[in-house]
């Protein structure tokens, strides 16, 4: 019976003003109600902390705001306890928009069932995941179409996208791959571990001596996760026929009301360049070409996805500061239960 589920959900008691504070939310306990007819029962396993959780915690967010009191969104994974429907069934693993809480009732057509028989679930938030593995794969194939010969610069390059965006570059034939992080270890992960051939350590080096230094030629592609001053150095070293690709923007979004464009974007023009942006949705009817691709270089090994596991829903809005603050390697997940 549903009725035996205690449900602990996260809820949005004040809109944050830039970094998320433990006082913007509140924990709230609520009995499972029994299913409706359609719906299904999940008890949350692992959480996806997403750059786009902050964003949804303004009013008027691209992606659906939260409303005050609501339950804060995030995507995971989780496992069906109870079904009202004949395609799903308890001991199911499935993916879905599950929020921040340990059980979620929600229509069976918001859910996938996943495979768990080859990768653990957590793969389809990471490595498979739309947020992670599928929006680098997009951005790197076919906004940046980065080809054999590029130079690529990847920007918040030891973070989830970022750290897969670098590798697919390097399986796309580019011939020099720079990623651009926060911290000496960070620049050791890039190049001792995922193979990148040169780290900017942007907290401590100048990022436009550093790209003068290793790409003399120019940068062909930029995949851009933060924006801001980074975006700007990288601007300044583009090569003629450049491709920018807007990802997304960290520097910027703790401040969407006064987000700060480009100051080089002149060199746009002078070096006939594009800057283009994207949000994974866009290519929503791909997605299956995408997770073959990247499940095929995950089993041979050319792709590696670090997980940064967070453990407990009350450790949320921490979680969440950390995307911000850089204390995580890799795809950045919470368990839940
Ligand atoms: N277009 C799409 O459809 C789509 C889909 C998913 C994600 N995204 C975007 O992808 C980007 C990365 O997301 P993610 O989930 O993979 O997060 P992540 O890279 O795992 O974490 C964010 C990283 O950004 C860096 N950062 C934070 N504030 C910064 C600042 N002010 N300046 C420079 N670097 C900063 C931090 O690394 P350091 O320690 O190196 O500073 C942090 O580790 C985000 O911009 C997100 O919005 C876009």
């Amino acid at each position: 019976m549903a009725d035996q589920y205690v449900n602990r959900r996260m809820v949005l008691a004040a809109r944050p003003v830039g970094l998320p504070a433990d006082s913007d939310f509140e924990f709230i306990e609520q009995v499972v109600e029994p299913l409706a007819p359609g719906m299904v029962l999940v008890e949350v396993n692992t959480l996806s902390i997403d750059a786009f959780i902050r964003t949804v915690l303004d009013e008027g967010s691209y992606h659906q705001s939260v409303k005050l009191g609501g339950t804060v969104t995030a995507l995971g994974v989780g496992r069906v306890l109870e079904s009202m429907v004949p395609q799903l069934v308890p001991g199911d693993y499935v993916f879905g928009p599950l929020g921040a809480q340990t059980f979620a009732s929600l229509p069976a057509t918001t859910l996938r069932k996943l495979d768990t028989s080859v990768v653990a679930p957590s793969a389809y938030l990471g490595a498979l995941g739309m947020t992670t593995g599928l929006t680098a794969y997009f951005g790197i194939f076919e906004v940046g179409a980065v080809k054999p010969g590029d130079n690529v610069v990847v920007s918040g390059a030891a973070g989830a996208v970022g750290s897969v965006a670098g590798q697919l570059a390097r399986i796309a034939g580019a011939s020099t791959v720079i990623g651009i992080a926060g911290g000496p270890h960070k620049a050791a992960f890039l190049v001792d571990e995922l193979g990148f051939d040169f780290a900017i350590d942007y907290k401590n080096e100048d990022v436009s001596a550093r790209l003068r230094e290793v790409a003399p030629k120019g940068v062909n592609v930029m995949f851009d996760n933060v924006g801001g001053d980074i975006l700007d150095a990288v601007l300044e070293q583009i090569a003629q026929g450049a491709r920018i690709v807007i990802c997304g923007a960290m520097s910027q979004y703790g401040q969407m009301q006064h987000v700060s464009g480009p100051r080089n974007y002149l060199k746009l023009a002078e070096r006939h360049s594009r800057m283009e942006g994207f949000a994974v949705t866009h290519f929503g009817s791909r997605f299956g070409e995408a997770e073959q691709a990247l499940g095929g270089w995950l089993g041979d090994g050319r792709l590696v996805v670090r997980e940064h596991i967070e453990h407990g829903l009350d450790s949320f809005p921490a979680t969440l500061r950390m995307l911000f603050t850089g204390g995580h390697h890799g795809k950045l997940l919470l368990s839940v239960s």
